[in-house]
């Protein structure tokens, strides 16, 4: 048997053989589905004679030949992964196959599989080995062929990708469809749907004049929830024109939405997403459910260049593609809404899902050096921190730098499979920078921590700010080298404004900003060594420091701002980011202490400078409504945990709930002003006005409903009733949901009874209650379990439930190990159904070692529970076994 087995980035190699074109032939039945695939392969170097291993997985070999001839059997080897041609011709050679596959028993969700009634494929990364026999990798690129075949009547609707090139009846009520796609592609693009659907169509003219036809196919009862996926496409494709000079390249673009399958996928002019990343109403989605939608039909679209055009040679490339598009999703969801708390949003996310991350013992770098399923590696590191790093070619290039080198890099790669280096290398190119250090961004895994320290000569009029950074030690990396950080700083005088900069001298050379003249606000220092110092001239008084504005870098700042100057900060930084971020430091300076007063079983009071501080926002009728909202959020108990050097989730759980509770009533007028002038009848549009609105009002009522008074749940209900959207309608049920009483109870089944024929819907409901930290509601999780709305083989219900429950610190974390025993026995039963889905579970365990002594025991034997299990998915066996073997290793407090 071929066990988990690691791959080395290092080992990397080009493919001896290159596949040209590829025909294929698909017959959907429901008991069994034929694949003949006719591939035209070229040997890299002629009159080479080495074995040709193709990728193959649960398929059943029907036939082999070369060249028309029936391949002998002792010329191939098969395998469970693989199939060996031993000694095929040495100069260009057409291979069929013919295999069987069986879609109905699939439930990996990879692959040909059958979602509700609807045949799809899913064969990123490395699902197109579970329809045929192939070189499976993303530097083997090839013009497909597909024919589809299939009873008419079950399956009316044909798709593939590219272009639609003959369609025809066939006996028995069968019928077909040829698609061709005119591109080049790596097999992991290949896409293939079946099913009853209907089409909302509209057609988007690029600027070249090309007239594109789009569809957007989901089942009859759905066609009504796709406008806003409609409007988010055409956005994304006039944005992509706008800002990048970038064009659809086809004809048509199709995307189909099923209810099984994991996030979306940008197979070439075919994407296939997750039900609840298409549909929307205003009386089923949220705002929040608006915003994912126009971010991931965006997302999917921009990879048509970043991704599709230009893709990634090898799978530890992987952030190539998704750093980038995830950066360029959220600046093209920035200026669609509001680019400040986009921002806000983006962060948030990086230091709730990231951070951690790079903290524990999964923590990898932007780009792995080695891995054992590549599923695993689809994370906020590779994502998130991949995007970050692109923000920062942005940030150090400025606007029209970075779009040079944007040119400059589909000028060169278009068509071709590169890395990381290649981008770097057109980025500085096509400006002409030399960023000596910044590739290790790249390389080197773990958060930073960047120690800021400041001083003010009064006779010199000059600043200096002293930098040191730090990158802590993750497993297989002990020591780490100083890399490129750029460091946007402002300087606030006494005034509030922001002291004109002019110019900044390091030890070697003296940076201008502006001019005289044209003096700047911002400036952008490149900090590159392990310790180095900045001084600015022409500084007229001691200035407060505004330091890493818009978070130009992924680090941990610590510096020597004192509370006070955060005060000001947040009173006066023309920077909203760092606005926000004042608060939000403020928060967690005032929670850490409280957590160390509850631990001793000190009192817990609350500063009232703190509270007025947020009084002064929520009242500040300038300021968006949306950032007030973000600034008045407490940081969430996880980020507060990672803080301390032993997490504690009961004293974080309790001084969080105590904060909370004493702002609610210390500013109840505030927020019952807040609640009654952003109430509206107008009907429901997902702009960023209203959404702002809503934000703030819904805000406000969840810390109204925290002080468990019953003229605060009346006002709760009465928000429930008369909410004439899912936002307004779910802020209000979450809100009541938050302690539990009677009207709880009775709000929650009203909500059931409303939605129960919704799966969308029903999942925001079990998710709500999944993660209450309503003491012992691990009984009602398991409980919900058996509750007819759910299905363990439904993932959208497994992340709702299982998902949500993991979110719930205090549950989660109890005490007796019940939720770590829970997950135990939930992640062994779905391993079997679905490993990808398993190992995010099990994820959940991975930083066992943050919490005291009896917490670790209970997670580490579920760890070792798991990993005894015979018959483990590689999946999961990678997650668990770098939980255990690395958990001393990267695992710190920040
Ligand atoms: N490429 C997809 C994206 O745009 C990621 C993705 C979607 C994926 N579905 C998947 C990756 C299934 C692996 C398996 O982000
Ligand atoms: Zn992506």
């Amino acid at each position: 048997m071929e066990g988990p087995k690691e791959i080395f980035l290092a080992d990397y190699k080009m493919p001896y053989y290159f596949f040209d074109m590829v025909d294929l032939k698909v017959a959907l039945r429901e008991d069994k589905t034929t694949v003949l695939s006719r591939i035209v392969v070229c040997p890299r170097v002629d009159g080479m004679q080495l074995p040709l291993v193709l990728d193959g997985h649960d398929l059943k070999l029907i036939s082999i030949k070369v060249n028309g001839k029936e391949v002998e059997k002792e010329c191939f080897q098969l395998t469970p992964q693989h199939l060996t041609l031993l000694s095929p011709p040495s100069s260009s050679f057409t291979l069929e196959l013919e295999t069987e596959i069986y879609p109905l028993k699939n439930t990996t969700l990879e692959g040909l599989y059958k979602s509700s009634s609807t045949f799809c494929t899913q064969c990123e990364a490395e699902g197109f080995r579970k329809i045929t026999f192939y070189q499976d990798r993303p530097d083997v690129m090839a013009k497909f062929t597909t024919r589809i075949e299939a009873d008419k009547e079950l399956y009316p609707v044909l798709l593939s990708n590219g272009n639609l090139i003959d369609q025809g009846d066939l006996e028995d009520g069968r019928h077909y469809a040829v698609w061709e796609d005119p591109f080049k592609k790596p097999c992991y693009l290949f896409a293939l749907v079946a099913g009853q659907l209907v089409s909302t169509d509209t057609i988007f003219t690029t600027q070249s004049g090309r007239q594109v036809s789009i569809h957007i196919w989901t089942p009859a009862q759905d066609a009504c929830k796709t406008a806003h996926a409609m409007y988010s496409l055409k956005a994304a494709m006039k944005w992509d024109e706008e800002v990048f000079g970038l064009e659809y390249d086809l004809d048509l673009y199709n995307i189909v939405a099923v209810p099984d399958s994991r996030g979306a996928m940008e197979n070439k002019s075919l994407n296939i997403f997750n039900s609840n990343l298409i549909l929307a109403s205003p009386e089923t989605a949220t705002d929040a459910d608006y915003d994912l939608i126009l971010r991931c039909i965006g997302h999917e679209y921009f990879h048509n260049w970043t991704g599709n055009r230009v893709t990634c040679r090898d799978w530890f490339q992987l952030s190539l593609k998704e750093g980038l598009t995830c950066f360029r999703d959220q600046e093209f969801s920035s200026d669609m809404g509001n680019c400040g708390v986009n921002r806000i949003a983006n962060v948030t996310s990086l230091r709730k899902h990231q951070f951690p991350q790079d903290a524990g013992p999964m923590a990898h770098s932007v780009r792995p050096h080695s891995y054992i399923k590549i599923d695993n590696f689809y994370t906020a590191t590779v994502y998130e921190k991949g995007a970050e790093i692109v923000r920062m070619y942005d940030t150090l290039l400025g606007k029209s730098g970075f779009r040079k080198g944007m040119d400059l890099y589909f000028q060169r790669h278009d068509g071709q499979g590169v890395t990381c280096e290649d981008f770097f290398a057109a980025m500085c190119d096509a400006n002409g920078a030399k960023f000596s250090n910044f590739l290790l961004w790249y390389s080197q895994a773990g958060t930073p921590v960047l120690k800021v320290a400041s001083s003010y000569d009064f006779e010199a009029h000059t600043y200096t700010l002293k930098f040191m950074q730090q990158i802590p030690p993750t497993s297989g990396q002990p020591v780490k080298e100083p890399m490129l950080i750029p460091v946007a700083v402002g300087l606030l005088g006494s005034n509030g404004k922001d002291i004109p900069l002019t110019s900044v001298y390091n030890k070697e050379s003296m940076l201008t900003f502006g001019s005289k003249d044209r003096p700047v606000s911002t400036a952008v220092l490149h900090v590159e060594k392990e310790e180095e110092e900045f001084i600015f001239s022409n500084v007229p008084e001691k200035p407060v420091p505004s330091l890493l504005r818009n978070f130009s870098a992924p680090v941990h700042l610590v510096s020597d701002i004192s509370d006070d100057e955060l005060f000001f900060l947040l009173a006066n930084d023309s920077d909203e980011f760092n606005r926000w971020d004042a608060a939000q430091t403020l928060a967690r300076n005032l929670i850490l202490s409280l957590v160390d007063h509850a631990q001793k079983n000190q009192a817990l009071i609350v500063d009232t400078e703190f509270v007025s501080g947020l009084k002064s926002l929520l009242c500040d009728p300038n300021l968006d409504k949306e950032f007030i909202a973000n600034a008045i959020t407490l940081p969430e108990e996880g980020e507060i945990m990672d803080l301390m050097d032993v997490a504690d989730p009961d004293a974080v759980h309790r001084v969080h709930y105590f904060v909370r509770k004493h702002l609610a009533s210390e500013l109840r007028t505030e927020f019952l002003r807040a609640v009654e002038n952003n109430q509206s009848s107008d009907p429901y549009e997902p702009i960023h006005e209203d959404m702002a609105r809503r934000a703030l009002k819904n805000t406000s009522l969840a810390y109204l409903t925290s002080l468990e008074d019953p003229d605060m749940t009346e006002l709760a209900l009465n928000e429930y009733k008369s909410a004439a959207n899912m936002t307004e309608q779910f802020a209000a049920l979450a809100a009541i949901a938050q302690n539990p009483s009677d009207i709880r109870t009775e709000v929650l089944s009203d909500f059931y009874q409303k939605w129960k024929a919704n799966d969308l819907v029903i999942n925001k409901w079990l998710a709500l209650q999944a993660y209450s930290d309503i003491p012992g509601n691990i009984k009602n999780v398991q409980l919900l379990m058996q509750h007819p709305s759910f299905d363990i083989h439904d993932a959208n219900k497994v992340g709702a439930l299982i998902g949500g429950f993991c979110s719930c610190l205090v549950n989660f974390h109890a005490k007796d190990g019940s939720g770590y025993e829970f997950i135990g026995d939930v992640v062994l039963q779905l391993d079997k159904l679905n490993p990808q889905l398993a190992s995010s579970m099990v994820s959940a365990l991975s930083r066992w070692k943050r919490f005291d002594m009896g917490r670790q025991a209970l997670a580490k034997a579920q760890l070792e529970r798991i990993i005894a299990c015979n018959g483990l998915s590689e999946n999961v066996y990678e997650i668990v076994s770098k939980s255990l073997a690395n958990s001393s290793m990267g695992d710190s407090s920040i």
